[in-house]
């Protein structure tokens, strides 16, 4: 039995909790700041909620962190001090520098950390990638997708304040940006454009338009939106000197390959593929083998580091470098 201590039992507390809820090998236990929201959560859940985060910490193997980002790295860092499994929502952390801390810390504590990037576990951008590395489009060439849906409401509103949740340039478009980077690759340098950070006000919610030039010369397009009523929507399109892939989430046949040789249209979601299953069963797999996760906290890095120079590209009008770790 591994046990896991979940911090935060929000909108992805609960996801987490219905995936844990299903693995048999897991005992399952949860803190949430709310002392009603907890009770509600216990109950709906059937899961035991503590009183007290340190004896939740105490008690776990492997401790799930789901607050909001701003509190990612005061709670990361307590948790590498005693010693415990992390497992970190995106983005590991808010800034570049919170980042480095935590990974200085990870390394100094001989400490074991997985940021949550569930887009790699997502079957369309999972088969994607495969498509991508087995070169069955050639030389890459330009890479877009598309992300998004109404602004997220979370548990006090804080996605509406970007000073604590980043706008869609952090919290968003870094599941593309991550994903860019693993099939494709180092980014040299992004243009952005945003309207959380070219705006003053309240504004009705966020979108941003970012242009990647990777190292190896591709180009990147990633469009994030929380202005979409039409409900969330992923989309991606890849071309190669040999082919073409597409994939849309709102169409039946979600993924389709166009090639020198022919096409292909597949529907590769089926009930074992669940993108979060998968994520936190390979997560605790790796943690219990003592291995490297499947996603390192030098790949939680990367992904900030795109967005905080999309972020900064958005806010000069100007092209940023991707600072490296
Ligand atoms: N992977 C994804 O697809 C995805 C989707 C949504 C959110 N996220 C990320 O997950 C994280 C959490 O987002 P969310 O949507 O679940 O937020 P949320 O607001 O729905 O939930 C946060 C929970 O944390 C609790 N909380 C706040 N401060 C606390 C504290 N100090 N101690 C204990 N509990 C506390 C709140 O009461 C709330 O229940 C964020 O980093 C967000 O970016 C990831």
């Amino acid at each position: 039995m591994i046990k896991v201590g979940l911090i935060g039992a929000g909108g992805m507390g609960n996801v987490h909790t219905m995936k844990y809820r299903q693995m048999p090998n897991v005992d399952l236990r949860f803190f949430d700041r709310s002392t009603e929201h907890a009770a509600a959560f216990a109950a709906k859940h059937g899961v035991q909620s503590v009183g007290d985060v340190s004896e939740l910490i105490d008690w776990a193997d492997v401790v799930d962190v789901c607050l909001p980002t701003d509190m990612h790295l005061e709670t990361a860092e307590v948790l590498l001090r005693a010693g415990k499994g992390v497992l970190m929502e995106k983005p590991m952390a808010f800034d570049l520098d919170q980042c480095r801390h935590l990974i200085r810390l990870q390394d100094s504590t001989g400490g074991w950390v997985m940021p949550l990037h569930v887009v790699r576990f997502f079957p369309e951008f999972k088969k994607a990638a495969q498509v991508i590395s087995e070169g069955s489009l050639g030389r890459i060439a330009t890479l877009r997708t598309r992300r998004g849906g109404l602004f997220p409401k979370g548990s006090d509103g804080w996605f509406r304040d970007f000073r604590r949740s980043g706008g869609v340039l952090l919290d968003l478009c870094m599941h593309d940006f991550d994903w860019m980077r693993w099939v494709n690759g180092e980014v040299r340098r992004v243009l952005s454009r945003s309207l959380a950070f070219t705006r003053e006000g309240d504004l009705p919610g966020d979108y941003a338009l970012t242009i990647l030039e990777f190292e190896n010369g591709a180009i990147g397009h990633v469009e994030g939106t929380w202005l979409d009523p039409g409900g969330f929507r992923t989309t991606i399109e890849v071309c190669g000197d040999q082919g073409q892939l597409e994939h849309d989430s709102r169409l039946t046949k979600s993924l389709v390959t166009n090639s020198t040789t022919g096409s292909a249209s597949e529907s590769p979601v089926s009930g074992g593929d669940d993108p979060y299953f998968v994520q936190l069963s390979s997560a605790l797999a790796a943690w219990e083998a003592r291995e490297t996760p499947p996603v390192t906290s030098r790949d939680g890095f990367a992904a900030v580091a795109i967005s905080r120079a999309a972020m900064a590209s958005a806010a000069s009008g100007d092209w940023v470098s991707v600072e490296s770790l």
